[in-house]
C-alpha cells in the first residue's frame, strides 16, 4: 500500500491525472477526499467519472449529499460538506453505497467519523492559484 504524491500545475493536468488514477481503482473501492474550498475534489471527481465512461454531469451534491450516477460501474458522488455528525451518514446513504459494487467517491470527508470502507484517501493542498499538491493513500478499508 504505497501512497504517492505529485504536484500539478493546472486544471488540465489534474484532470489528466484523474484520469489515469480512475484506471487504477477496482469495482467497490471508495475514494474519500480531502481539501478545502476550490482543492479540485470536484474536478478530480470528474476526471474519474469521465474515464469510467460516464458522460454526463457532474457536480458537487452540496445541498442534496448524494448523487448516483447512472453507469457501469454505477458511480456515488457525496459531498459532506453540510454534515456534522456520523449519524446523518447512515440517513445519507453511504452504506449503501459502500455496498454496491459501484465506485464511491466522497467530498468532504473531513467529516467522516469512521472510514470502515474507505479503500483510498486523497489530499489536496492548494500550493498558489494554479499548483496543487496530491497525496494519495490506499488504506485497508476494515480499519476506521
Ligand atoms: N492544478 C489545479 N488542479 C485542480 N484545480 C485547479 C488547479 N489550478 C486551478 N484550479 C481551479 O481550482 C478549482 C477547483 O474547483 P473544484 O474542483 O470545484 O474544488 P472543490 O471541489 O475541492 O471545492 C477550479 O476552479 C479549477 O479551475
Ligand atoms: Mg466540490
Amino acid at each position: 500500500m504505497l501512497p504517492f504524491e505529485i504536484t500539478t500545475k493546472s486544471e488540465e493536468e489534474t484532470l489528466q491525472w484523474a484520469k489515469t488514477f480512475a484506471k487504477t481503482l477496482k469495482i467497490g473501492d471508495a475514494i474519500a477526499f480531502y481539501g478545502n474550498l476550490g482543492a479540485g475534489k470536484t474536478l478530480i471527481t470528474r476526471g474519474i467519472c469521465q474515464a469510467l465512461n460516464y458522460s454526463g454531469t457532474v457536480c458537487s451534491p452540496t445541498y442534496t449529499i448524494l448523487h448516483e450516477y447512472p453507469n457501469d460501474p454505477p458511480i456515488f458522488h457525496l459531498d459532506l460538506y453540510r454534515l456534522e455528525s456520523n449519524s446523518d451518514l447512515e440517513e445519507v446513504g453511504l452504506s449503501h453505497c459502500l455496498e454496491s459494487n459501484g465506485i464511491t467517491l466522497i467530498e468532504w470527508a473531513e467529516r467522516l467519523e469512521n472510514r470502515i470502507g474507505i479503500t483510498h484517501t486523497v489530499h489536496i493542498e492548494i500550493l498558489n492559484d494554479n499548483y496543487r499538491k496530491i497525496i494519495v493513500q490506499e488504506k485497508n478499508p476494515e480499519q476506521p
